[in-house]
């Protein structure tokens, strides 16, 4: 592992520009040749409202936004399921229930645990003064266990009412994905309980989940399950 900060500062910019180069192509190749694909569509839309620069940085937000997010939503929520032999055996019994098993997921242990802010104006929050342009870290994880919203926070429960979680983020910048990323673990959940019998941990696993030590994101870098055929 590298530790030198200047040497991670010089990894960075390459793999931005490298990244930015492989968007540059793969837009030119969609300009010659639209698809049904994003790109495509997003190239259709207004110049004015997109420019060529912004293309690139809206094809990296929605990379970066919609990958690793989801990844450990599916890697949390089949944690949660495995350590909850009961929650999964309910889903095994009613399928209708996972769409409220996904938000149980994102409440329970949240993809996205913060997200930063600085603020616009003096102001106050839970008696704590705040001066303008002071920048705040919200934590929609500890917000997701809060006991005054959701009783018995700690305790995961596929049929709970997890309305009001904040794992999607909340107003104007409320995720853009959101409907993606449910709809891609609903398809997943439903063919495991289709196709899968029991669902385990391989061994060794439960005690080593290797949760990769970033703060802001968090889910486990592998997952190693045993699966046995329906
Ligand atoms: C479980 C999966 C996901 C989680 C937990 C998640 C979480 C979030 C959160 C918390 C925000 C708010 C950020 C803020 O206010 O600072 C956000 C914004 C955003 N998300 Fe997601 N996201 C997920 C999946 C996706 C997917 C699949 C996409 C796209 C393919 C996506 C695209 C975006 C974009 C573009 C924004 C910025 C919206 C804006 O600023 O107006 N996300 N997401």
């Amino acid at each position: 592992m590298r530790t030198c900060p200047s040497h991670n500062l010089t990894d960075l910019v390459a793999n931005l520009r490298e990244f930015s180069e492989y968007m540059e192509a793969a837009i030119e190749r969609r300009r010659r040749e639209p698809g049904e694909d994003l790109i495509s569509a997003l190239l259709q839309a207004n110049e004015e409202l997109l420019n060529p620069a912004d293309l690139i940085t809206f094809t990296r937000l929605l990379l970066v936004a919609g990958n690793e997010t989801t990844t450990n939503l599916l890697g949390n929520g089949l944690v949660a399921l495995l350590r909850h032999p009961s929650e999964w055996e309910r889903l095994q019994q009613d399928a209708s229930l996972v769409p409220n098993a996904i938000e149980e997921m994102l409440r329970y242990d949240s993809p996205v645990q913060a997200i930063l802010r600085v603020t616009t104006q003096d102001t106050e929050v839970a008696g704590h003064p705040l001066a303008k342009g002071t920048r705040v870290m919200l934590l929609l994880g500890a917000a997701n266990r809060d006991p005054r919203r959701f009783p018995g926070p700690d305790h995961f429960d596929v049929t709970r009412d997890p309305q009001g979680h904040v794992s999607f983020g909340h107003g104007i910048h409320f995720c853009l994905g959101a409907p993606l990323a449910r709809l891609e673990v609903k398809v997943v959940l439903e063919e495991l309980l289709q196709r899968v019998h029991r669902l385990s941990f391989a061994p060794g696993q439960e005690d080593s989940i290797d949760w990769g030590g970033n703060f802001i994101l968090r889910g486990p870098r592998h997952l190693r399950l045993h699966a046995e055929r329906r």
